[in-house]
């Protein structure tokens, strides 16, 4: 197997808007579905919420030194709709673009290439108010959002990525409510993937309105690689399931022009899916440029087994009969457990099923309970294990025709992990939460050593 990444492939870090920029009254900015539920006492654990965050909104100009410094060729943000459209409506905030403006000159200064997600999840707040993504209207309101974004920036950034994630806006959002807006309503979250969908679909319309030619327009995924215990029927039914809801739902009409028929009938008694309307397939199924992939661990289902009854809102409306197994493995301080298997399996199915489709990893890496020695050092060996078996596993995909042009590590830094707050830490940087520093761990140095060499070295 070929140790020797591509020629041209390029090294990334991602982030995202309410993770790490706090200064969520700066400019302007009014509050997201995020500072909302962040500032519900109950919902983030030790009532932490995005309003500091890594100051990163303040401080953008030493990340973008530290990125250079570990040699990054790219780096994946999102822009805050709240911060650059205060009202979810209606004009822009200048201000606003002009904090996106700087990020993003100084990152071509730095000869890195700026990768843009439009929604990684803090909807503004009077969206919500109106409805939120359950709402047919947040579509609109996304692709107006889109265009304007586009307008301010598409002079300088190439990659457009429309939504991050849409299962767990949907789902984790409006079903079991462990993420903002806090809903607890099967029939919503279902409602609420579709207008996601629609807003990609709408948004890819602005986009390609308003950027240059030359612009690249994408998606990122979480597909969940998701096993069926045993081989019997009534396992493979769950994990034909789980499938449909958590993967198909969106790949179906994005990626194909069509809704799964087993989807409809798996969640026929929570909704008649009556608000999907005749031209929607049409309008969600847009070529796109590429694909984004984030993977972090794999599942194993199997039908109920009696011993673990549903209890409480799923994340899976349609599939209560199904029973989630913990995979066997070491696991990450999230309880997830390391095995890039699951990734090969994903690369490979879209390339088999979107054949002409290239892939980014635009998410991937681990939380552990890192800590300052004390020296201040910083030091995550099983970080770098997990970093360096999912590499490896990238390389085998690609020797085996799997086209990816890119892989961003998630996080560049530690920052506000949702539900989590900032008890669970990914970042390749330590963030001192009392003093704001950054101290780059032992596998930012790592990190930068594949980015130099392009090769799996140690
Ligand atoms: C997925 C999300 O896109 C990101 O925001 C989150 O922090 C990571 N995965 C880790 O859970």
């Amino acid at each position: 197997m070929p140790s020797q990444f591509p020629h041209g492939f390029v090294w990334g870090a991602a982030t995202a808007a309410y993770q790490t920029e706090g200064a969520v009254h700066a400019d302007g900015r009014t509050p997201s579905i995020w500072d909302t539920f962040s500032h519900t006492p109950g919902r983030v654990r030790a009532g932490d919420t995005g309003d500091i965050a890594d100051d990163h909104y303040h401080r953008y100009d030493q990340d973008v030194r530290l990125m250079s410094q570990l040699g990054l060729g790219a780096y994946r943000f999102s822009v805050s709709w709240p911060r650059v459209q205060p009202t979810g409506r209606g004009p822009a905030s200048q201000a606003g673009l002009d904090f996106y403006r700087r990020l993003v000159d100084d990152l071509l200064a730095h000869g890195i290439q700026p990768v843009l997600t439009l929604y990684h999840w803090d909807l503004p707040q009077e969206l919500e108010d109106a409805g939120g993504w359950p709402e047919r209207e947040t579509a609109h309101r996304f692709a107006d959002y889109a265009q304007l974004v586009a307008g301010a920036l598409g002079d300088r950034v190439q990659e457009w990525i429309t939504l991050n994630e849409p299962w767990c806006s949907a789902f984790l959002g409006y079903a079991t409510g462990v993420h903002a807006p806090g809903r607890t309503d099967a029939a919503a979250a279902l409602r609420a993937a579709h207008h996601l969908s629609l807003a990609h679909g709408l948004g890819v319309q602005a986009l390609r309105a308003t950027l240059p030619r030359r612009a690249r327009v994408a998606v990122a995924l979480n597909p969940n690689a998701v096993r069926a215990r045993s081989a019997s029927a009534e396992d493979e039914d769950a994990r034909r399931r789980i499938d449909a809801l958590a993967n198909r739902i969106f790949t179906g009409p994005m990626l194909h022009g069509a809704y799964p028929a087993d989807l409809f009938t798996d969640t026929a008694a929570i909704t008649d899916w009556s608000f999907v309307q005749a031209d929607d397939a049409r309008t969600i199924r847009q070529p796109l440029d590429w694909l984004g992939i984030n993977y972090y661990t794999p599942s194993v289902v199997s039908a109920a087994t009696g011993d673990r009854p549903p209890s409480g809102p799923t994340a899976y409306p349609g599939a209560e009969e199904v029973t989630f197994h913990q995979p066997p493995g070491t696991r990450t301080a999230m309880g997830w457990t390391v095995d890039p298997s699951g990734l090969y399996e994903l690369l490979m199915r879209f390339c088999r099923e979107v054949p002409g489709l290239p892939l980014a990893i635009t998410e991937n890496g681990a939380a552990y309970d890192d800590k300052p020695d004390d020296r201040g050092a910083v030091h995550d060996p099983e970080r770098i294990r997990y970093l360096h078996t999912h590499l490896e596993t990238l390389l085998r995909a690609l020797a085996d025709g799997a086209d990816v042009w890119g892989y961003f590590v998630w996080s560049l830094l530690d920052n506000f992990e949702w539900a989590h707050g900032y008890s669970k830490r990914f970042g390749v940087v330590y963030v001192d939460y009392e003093t704001l520093e950054r101290v780059p761990k032992t596998s930012a140095r790592w990190y930068r050593e594949v980015i130099r060499t392009g090769q799996l070295t140690v």
